[in-house]
């Protein structure tokens, strides 16, 4: 398995382009399903968990080819409306295939889920959704059986879960029905999910507020389009730049899908600059601690928690991390304390005291985000040596992340053993 090494107390320095979210994607994809002519999607990550959408995809009978940034989803010959355990085990993303295996077929088969290492991460939303939406469902052996014809109606949402809302769009996209969803998400990938649907030829407005109308429509045909730029992957440059006393600018990025990450820099004593879609971060006089609560969007995103707890143990003071998204988010914590920081845990907050410097150590990488925050540490260690191991984790969501960091200076390489 291979490992990350890392020798840290680099200031990074330059500029590095984002590529398309991960988040957006894996819903992209699995909206290709409603087409009756093939999709062509621009911007596409080379990351792992593309591939395992990839593999799940065909097993319905889509046929992608994926080339260079350049994926085509053909659904010529999509004929089984089933995702099975071996994929959808490897990757929570592979439920989003429910709704639209549904409004294609009028039946889907979909693996459950399961927990994972930040919490149990159930999908009775989802189901409650379709449920109302007129699907029967049943749990088989470890499947979820749905049956149509859907009818639409109005669903509220318990908690605006985003996969829940990308699930349900995708559901009403078809057949004679009319759909409000609401306390729906309100993330930007959702935003980019209905403009791709539109222009496959769906009736969907109000995606990105909290009430999103779907008129379904009897078919929809092949669409291109951009995957927006990932923000949680442009959030890790511009907080890895902060936290290593540098300065970094991260190149395709969306400014306002980062605000909340740029006001809490801002907060810490950190410089942001934004310059059309550029956004520039730097810390010239150091940081200091701050409070952070995780929250929906336009909220500070989860998915940026792990990696703000790593630049705060090097913070003046003490700043408080609320996790309220998920319910085990923290699994970066017990590592970061191994390389010298000073983290209490309390239920969902940590309690983080900024300490002098960071020391090298081996860590183990638990999760996407909690790996991400572990870089970070290793860039920012003054002493040492930091070797992470279980770096696919990493590789499920950041594309070769060592050689991005190395443009900006760090001493990082990938260990193949
Ligand atoms: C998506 C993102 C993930 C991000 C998360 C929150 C993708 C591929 N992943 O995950 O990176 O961290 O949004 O921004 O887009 N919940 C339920 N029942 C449900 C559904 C969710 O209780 O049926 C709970 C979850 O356990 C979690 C919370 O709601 O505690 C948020 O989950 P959700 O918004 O659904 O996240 P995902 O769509 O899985």
């Amino acid at each position: 398995m291979d490992k990350i090494r890392i020798r840290g107390g680099i200031p990074l320095k330059g500029s590095v382009r984002v590529h398309g979210a991960k988040n957006a994607v894996l819903p992209l994809m699995a909206a290709a399903i409603l087409a009756e002519d093939a999709c062509v999607l621009h911007n596409v990550p080379c990351l792992h968990d593309v591939f395992t959408m990839d593999k799940l995809l065909s097993c319905t009978g889509l046929v992608i080819d994926f080339t260079g940034r350049y994926m085509t989803l053909d659904p010529a010959n999509i004929n089984t409306p089933e995702a099975p355990y071996e994929w959808v085990r490897k990757m929570r993303a592979s439920f989003f295939v429910l709704g639209p295996l549904l409004a294609r077929f009028g039946r889907a088969r979909v693996s459950l889920p399961g927990g994972c290492a930040i919490g149990t991460r159930p999908v009775d939303i989802h189901i409650k959704g379709l449920e109302a939406l007129g699907a029967k469902i049943t749990i088989e052996d470890g499947y979820v059986v749905a049956e149509g014809p859907l009818h639409g109606g109005d669903y509220t949402l318990d908690f605006p879960s985003v996969g829940a809302t990308e699930n349900l769009m995708m559901a009403a996209c078809r057949g004679k029905n009319f759909t409000r969803i609401m306390n729906a998400a309100r993330e930007p990938e959702i935003e980019d999910l209905a403009r791709f649907l539109n222009a496959m030829g769906a009736q969907i407005s109000g995606a990105g507020t909290d009430m999103i109308c779907v008129a379904g429509v009897d078919t929809l045909h092949g669409a291109e389009h951009v995957v927006l730029p990932d923000r949680i992957e442009a959030g890790t440059f511009l907080i890895a730049g902060v936290a290593t006393g540098g300065d970094v600018t991260v190149l395709n990025a969306n400014p306002e899908h980062l605000s909340g990450l740029s006001e809490k820099l801002r907060e810490a004593g950190a410089l942001v600059e934004v310059h059309g879609g550029h956004v520039r971060a730097a810390a010239p006089d150091g940081i200091k601690g701050v409070d952070i609560t995780t929250l929906v969007y336009p909220g500070f995103a989860t998915d940026l928690q792990a990696q703000m707890m790593a630049l705060l143990t090097c913070a003046s003071g003490v700043s408080r991390i609320k996790e309220t998204v998920f319910e085990n988010r923290f699994m970066q914590a017990a590592e970061l304390t191994r390389m010298g920081a000073d983290i209490d845990l309390d239920g969902n907050t940590v309690i983080v005291r900024g300490v002098p410097a960071l020391s090298g150590a081996p860590v183990m990488a638990s999760d996407l985000r909690a790996s991400a925050a572990l870089v970070i540490a290793g860039l920012m260690a003054k002493r040492g040596e930091t070797a992470i191991s279980r770096v696919y984790h990493i590789d499920r969501g950041y594309e070769r992340i060592e050689e991005r960091f190395a443009s900006l200076g760090a001493d990082i390489e990938r260990v193949r053993e």
